[in-house]
């Protein structure tokens, strides 16, 4: 495959994975890009400087391919602006391929001569953005590229709520750096359909849960294949997070809050990082808000990843043969 993508990083296949807090570890990270897509090393799980490079180092041990490292600029307990600013300047000391930001353009938090230092080291600089205005912003300030991140998505969709589908071509046809469509994306039907969009690759993150190589425990993974796409619910909108989990008990409960006009104060305890990191680990369904997108819809079984990305390219380009053959 040859895409803007796969030219800029020199890799196989055009899917990216996307940030997944508590998960985007380096096991995970080098699996995705070894089978030819790209990982994704996530910061916010990493607290101190050294952590945080010994995950790169220990990534850089486990494959020789490139991999994406996150960096959340949004509102929270444990990660500060200080932080921040140390993954970014370890992201450029160790030379990793790309940065996903998402959240606050970088420019505006760490500062705009970031942005040439990257350049300059060669780290490609994308945004996460859920608007054709911040597309335009990130442009503008020098980023590299764009994931247009829809309304699908798992995690923190922007409250403009615009589907992906439509999102995708209206950022390609408004900038002129490449286009990566992000929430909805877990088989061939869907990368074909974003390819057909006008993007130039495509970004996942539900569908990597559910791999032999994500580190969470078994009765989440089963559990995301007997979901179905309309079992995830918007949460935290009244306190300007919003955030797209899977429905189960405490996500009711954070719901019963917010309806009642209960603020931060009652919502902390609930949605706490340590909660949900507890759920992933143990495999407690029902006790922590739990990311994940619609596209979970779309997911049936727990592949390795080589196997998946393959699969989704094969498919792909079945799809797109069959299209081809209505014209
Ligand atoms: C478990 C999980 C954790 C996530 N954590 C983050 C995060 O820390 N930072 C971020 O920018 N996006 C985060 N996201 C969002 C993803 O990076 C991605 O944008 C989104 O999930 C794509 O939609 P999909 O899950 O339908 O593929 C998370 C998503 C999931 C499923």
């Amino acid at each position: 495959m040859k895409t803007a993508i796969t030219e800029m990083f020199g890799i196989k296949y055009p899917i990216i994975c996307g940030a997944m807090m508590w998960l985007c570890k380096p096991k995970l990270c080098a699996a995705i890009s070894n089978a030819g897509g790209m990982g994704n090393l996530t910061a916010g799980n990493y607290s101190t400087e050294d952590e945080f490079r010994d995950a790169i180092r220990e990534t850089k041990k486990l494959t020789d391919k490139p991999f994406m490292v996150n960096v959340t600029i949004l509102p929270s307990v444990h990660i500060t602006a200080e932080h921040h600013k140390m993954f970014v300047r370890v992201c450029l000391e160790e030379k990793v391929a790309g940065l996903e930001i998402s959240g606050t353009p970088l420019d505006k938090v760490v500062g705009k001569e970031y942005i040439g230092l990257l350049k300059k080291a060669g780290v490609k600089l994308f945004h996460k953005v859920g608007s054709v205005r911040h597309a335009v912003h990130a442009e503008k300030a020098g980023y590299d590229g764009i994931y247009a991140a829809g309304i699908e998505e798992g995690g923190h969709p922007l409250n403009d709520d615009v589907t992906s589908m439509v999102l995708t071509p209206r950022i390609a046809e408004t900038v002129k750096i490449p286009v990566v469509t992000v929430g909805g994306i877990a088989d061939g039907r869907t990368f074909a359909a974003a390819l057909a969009l006008g993007a130039q690759a495509v970004m996942m993150a539900t569908r990597f849960v559910a791999t032999q190589e994500c580190e969470v425990h078994d009765n989440i993974k089963q559990e995301l294949i007997k979901r179905q796409e309309y079992e995830t619910a918007l949460i935290c909108k009244s306190i300007g997070l919003q955030g797209r989990a899977i429905k189960n008990k405490i996500v009711e409960e954070v719901l019963a809050v917010e309806a009642k006009g209960g603020g931060l104060e009652q919502l902390i305890p609930l949605i706490a990082g340590q909660r949900v990191k507890e759920a992933w680990e143990c495999g407690y369904v029902d006790s922590a808000p739990m990311m994940m997108g619609q596209s979970v819809g779309l997911v049936k079984d727990i592949p390795t990843c080589k196997d998946l990305i393959e699969r989704i390219v094969a498919d792909a380009k079945a799809d797109i043969e069959r299209v081809r053959n209505i014209f």
